[in-house]
C-alpha cells in the first residue's frame, strides 16, 4: 500500500485547521498511520526543502516552516501520493481549485496550509526524515 508524507504548516496549525485536514483524508478513505506535532529545527527544514536550496524563496521558506509547530503525518492508501496532491491543490492558492485544501484555505505561496510529497522517492525520504520506524503503525481497517 502506498504511503505519503503530509504536513500541516505553521499557518494551518495556528488557524486550527489540523482537524479539517485530517478529516478530509479520513473521509477519502486513507489510513493515518503516523502523526505528531513538532517544532522543525532550521537543520531539518534545510534538509527537507533541500531541492529548493539556492532559490530566491529558500530562506523565507525555512524561516516560515520553523516559525511555529507543524503537524506531520504519514498516510496510507491506494495511489495516496497523487490523490493527496490533487486534494491539496496547486502551490499558489490563487490558482488552486475550490474544493482543494489550498483553494479553500490558502493565503499565499508561503501560507498555503499543507505540504505533500510529490513522488514515491520524496515520500520515502520525507517519511524517514520525520519519523522513526517505531512511530508508524501500519494496519488494516476492519469496519
Ligand atoms: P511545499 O509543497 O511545502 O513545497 C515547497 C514550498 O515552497 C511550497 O510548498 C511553497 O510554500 C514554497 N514555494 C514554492 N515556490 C515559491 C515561490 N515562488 N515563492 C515562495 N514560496 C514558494
Amino acid at each position: 500500500m502506498e504511503q505519503t508524507f503530509l504536513m500541516v504548516k505553521p499557518d494551518g496549525v495556528q488557524r486550527n485547521l489540523i482537524g479539517e485536514v485530517v478529516s478530509r483524508f479520513e473521509m477519502k478513505g486513507f489510513t493515518l498511520i503516523g502523526a505528531k506535532v513538532l517544532q522543525i529545527s532550521p537543520e531539518l527544514a534545510e534538509t527537507h526543502y533541500g531541492e529548493h536550496k539556492g532559490k530566491p524563496f529558500f530562506e523565507g521558506l525555512v524561516e516560515f516552516i520553523t516559525s511555529g509547530p507543524v503537524f506531520a503525518m504519514v498516510w496510507e492508501g491506494d495511489g495516496a501520493i497523487l490523490e493527496a496532491r490533487k486534494m491539496i491543490g496547486k502551490t499558489k492558492p490563487q490558482e488552486a481549485d475550490p474544493g482543494t485544501i489550498r483553494g479553500d484555505y490558502g493565503v499565499n505561496m508561503s501560507k498555503n496550509i499543507i505540504h505533500g510529497s510529490d513522488s514515491v522517492e520524496s515520500a520515502k525520504r520525507e517519511i524517514s526524515l520525520f519519523f522513526n520506524d517505531n512511530e508508524i503503525e501500519s494496519y488494516s481497517k476492519t469496519v
